[in-house]
């Protein structure tokens, strides 16, 4: 089950970020999303029929046209019948009156808030696709990045359950750090001779993978929510191949021989 479903999970927060984080520099709140029915059975109709017949809508109901409208967005045909359009309050009267027209509203605008990225995707604490899959138990991430501030409470073992038998790995922090959440680390950098975080990335990246549930996560405030890391059962073998600046090809390329020695399902990294 579950490892192709969390690699899904883990591109679409990707793509997720960086689409919020594009519209978020967006400020116009006249865009709408028009909602709408093809007369009869719109499930037979064709993409080029569909986008003609939205674009009529806009262009003095000149049914068949195809006329590129400016105040067009976006045309819609999967995720639901109809457009995002630039409208004034006229235009929307006007539209309003046309056969097929359901329903327009304006755009929401969407905060970036990580503590609820796994409610926007949909996944739910209690039940359904997060449940069925164990919320990733029993798998191995590894994470080679910049180490990882073991006392916080993304790290917490709190509910997991022992590493499988399989695992092979070392805890090159002092014996009592690593728990059942973090079951190894390791450190490749030069000089450095310990797996802790000094910069934060490595926490940052080893929490959106695999972080434990925090309740009540918030920043002076905002964004309050159940924080949890799109595996939230996996275990965690930290790899820290970073300093500040850099991460060097070398130890990553070891980092990595090592993990699959060491037993590690999936491998995550983030550098470029
Ligand atoms: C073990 O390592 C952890 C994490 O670095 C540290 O907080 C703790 O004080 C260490 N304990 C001992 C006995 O050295
Ligand atoms: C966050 O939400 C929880 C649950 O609703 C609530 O108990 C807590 O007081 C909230 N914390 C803040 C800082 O708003």
């Amino acid at each position: 089950m579950g490892l192709a479903s969390i690699v899904i999970a883990c591109i679409f927060l990707l793509i997720l970020h960086s689409t919020l984080s594009f519209s978020n520099e967006e400020s116009d709140s006249e865009i709408y999303i028009v909602h709408l029915e093809f007369p009869d059975d719109g499930v037979s109709a064709s993409s080029e029929e569909l986008e003609s017949w939205y674009h009529s809508f806009l262009s003095g109901c000149k049914a068949g046209s195809s006329d590129r409208d400016p105040r067009m967005v976006y045309t819609y045909k999967n995720v639901l019948q109809g457009f995002a359009a630039r409208l004034s309050p006229d235009d929307l009267k006007v539209i309003q009156e046309y056969g097929g027209f359901v329903h327009a509203r304006p755009q929401r605008k969407l905060a970036l808030h990580t503590t609820h990225s796994p409610g926007f995707l949909g996944l739910h604490q209690d039940f359904g696709f997060w449940k069925d899959s164990n919320y990733g138990e029993g798998v191995i991430i590894g994470v080679i990045d910049g180490g990882i501030d073991i006392g916080h409470p993304s790290f917490s073992d709190e509910g997991m359950s022992p590493p499988p038998a399989k695992w092979k790995g070392k805890c090159e922090f002092n014996y009592t750090a690593c728990n059942n959440k973090v079951i190894g680390a390791r450190t490749f950098t030069m000089g450095t001779g310990t797996p802790i975080d000094k910069y934060g990335h490595g926490s940052h990246t080893a929490s959106t993978v695999a972080g434990n549930f925090v309740p009540g996560a918030n920043f002076f405030g905002q964004g309050n929510g159940t924080a949890a890391g799109v595996a939230p059962r996996a275990h965690l073998a930290i790899c820290k191949v970073c300093s500040a600046v850099a991460c060097s090809e070398s130890d990553v390329l070891k980092a990595m021989d090592i993990a699959i020695d060491d037993g590690v399902d999936v491998i995550s990294l983030s550098m470029e």
